[in-house]
């Protein structure tokens, strides 16, 4: 019996990157996943190859900064597989400006999308968790939710806010079985990193390689499952030794 037997689980951003990478090992673990993603070609695509694998996938193109097609993508969910247990809140965006150059509506969009989706998807998974009696919640933040970087004032803002979004949600629902913890990557080899900064950023990582999503996807179901049963409101650093430096 897999680690995640009957769940369902819903991961935004979940065509691409960490979040596909997670749906994959969610699968192959007993969850029946939703996936929410801008991306319709992609999004569609992977749940077509999740099929082929006999496992209960389902697509909906949503975006999560609108509360509208967030409520939307949980009432359907619930139509259509009866309950979320999980969410992979983990979909989010990222751009390098400096930040005297950086607009106001670029910052905005940035925080719109990893800050602000981020509380819109929490929020409508607690509202269903609570009336099952509990779940888990797994907010992607980044190791620069923890230390700066230059030229990513806006993400790494938001970031920041996303780990202590995840303390505070942990800490107003621990009594009602709600466990909320962070992810905090890395710089991890998916479309989120250009070509052309990924040798870069290996050299500046300790164990000089890029992370995988698969890796990611490990730390992910350790959140999401029993195996953290006692762990809350933290933020899991999975950096290659970055930020110990
Ligand atoms: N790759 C890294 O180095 C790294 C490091 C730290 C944190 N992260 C975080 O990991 C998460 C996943 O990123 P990834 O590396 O897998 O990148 P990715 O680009 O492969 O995946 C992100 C997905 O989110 C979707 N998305 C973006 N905005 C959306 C919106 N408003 N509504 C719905 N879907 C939206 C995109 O279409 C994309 O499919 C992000 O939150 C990112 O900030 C990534």
């Amino acid at each position: 019996m897999g680690k995640l037997q009957d769940k369902v689980a819903v991961i935004t951003g979940g065509a691409s990157g960490i979040g596909a990478a997670t749906a994959r090992l969610f699968v192959s673990e007993g969850a029946k996943v939703v996936l929410v993603d801008l991306n319709e070609e992609k999004g569609q695509a992977f749940e077509q190859e999740l099929k082929a694998l006999k496992a209960d996938a389902l697509f909906f193109k949503a975006n999560i900064t609108s509360e509208q097609e967030v409520a939307e993508i949980f009432k359907k969910t619930v139509e259509v597989f009866g309950k979320v247990d999980i969410v992979f809140n983990n979909a989010g965006i990222g751009r390098v400006h400096p930040s005297h150059e950086l607009e106001y509506a670029e910052w905005r969009n940035t925080v719109n999308v990893d800050l602000d989706g981020v509380f819109l998807v929490a929020r409508e998974a607690i509202r269903e968790m609570l009336k099952i009696g509990g779940g888990t919640i797994v907010n992607t933040a980044s190791m620069y939710g923890w230390v700066g970087s230059p030229g990513s004032a806006a993400y790494n803002a938001a970031k920041g806010g996303v780990v202590n979004l995840t303390r505070s949600l942990a800490l107003e629902y621990a009594e009602k079985n709600i466990r909320v913890n962070a992810l905090c990557p890395g710089f991890i080899d998916t479309p989120i990193i250009p070509e052309e900064s990924k040798q870069a950023l290996s050299s500046a990582t300790p164990m000089k390689r890029l992370g995988q999503a698969d890796e990611m996807a490990k730390a992910v179901l350790f959140l999401a499952s029993d195996d953290s049963s006692y762990m809350t409101g933290n933020s899991l650093i999975v950096d290659g030794g970055y930020t110990a430096q």
